[in-house]
């Protein structure tokens, strides 16, 4: 064996299990998410404490030109018949794209433009999701099991959350046993 190969981090397909890398958990609850879901009642009665979702990102150089790789895991649960979901993001630096990979469960992926216009793409294990620059993003759970999905973005894309001060355009509620859009 060549000892000059060098073994790269890996990902589990199945579950979006990262490992073999120094490895930067950052893990958002229930009480991280004010304002965020529709009902501020039961949001407010749920537990603060609760993990709503995970995001594990491979440490990597940072830079002009670098990219990050990272998997959020988003757990299933509601807030009142809301899905729970990411806080969702405009990039800082808004010409940079990004690329999402469905793993595990069933979701929707949220887009939304500067305008306000926003359209769905449903998340699955395999799909792969584009989100063009300019353009708002959030992971929706709309199943029973976590929603897992794998993003590469540049690194010095940034985040900027305060653009979404009035939130996205479309809400997703539980129905039945589906989901139901709603706008507004
Ligand atoms: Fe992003």
């Amino acid at each position: 064996m060549n000892s000059d190969i060098f073994m790269p981090s890996q990902l589990t397909w199945a579950t979006g299990a990262l490992a073999g890398g120094p490895l930067i958990r950052k893990t958002t609850r229930l009480a991280d998410l004010p304002g965020i879901f529709a009902d501020g009642e039961a949001w407010k009665c749920g537990n603060p404490q609760k993990s709503v979702y995970d995001v594990d990102v491979l440490g990597s150089p940072v830079g002009e030109g670098a990219l990050f790789v990272g998997v959020t895991h988003l757990r299933a649960g509601n807030v009142g018949d809301e899905f729970f979901m990411t806080r969702g993001h405009f990039h800082q630096r808004r010409e940079q794209g990004e690329v999402y990979f469905g793993l595990r469960g069933c979701g929707l992926l949220l887009l939304q433009t500067e305008a306000g216009d926003a359209r769905l793409e449903q998340v699955t294990a395999g799909s792969v999701h584009i989100i063009p620059p300019f353009t708002a993003h959030r992971l929706i759970n709309t199943g029973n099991e976590t929603l897992s999905s794998l993003a590469v973005w540049p690194s010095i894309a940034g985040h900027d959350y305060a653009a979404l001060a009035e939130g996205f355009t479309l809400r997703i509620f539980a129905s039945g046993e589906g989901y139901e859009v709603r706008h507004g």
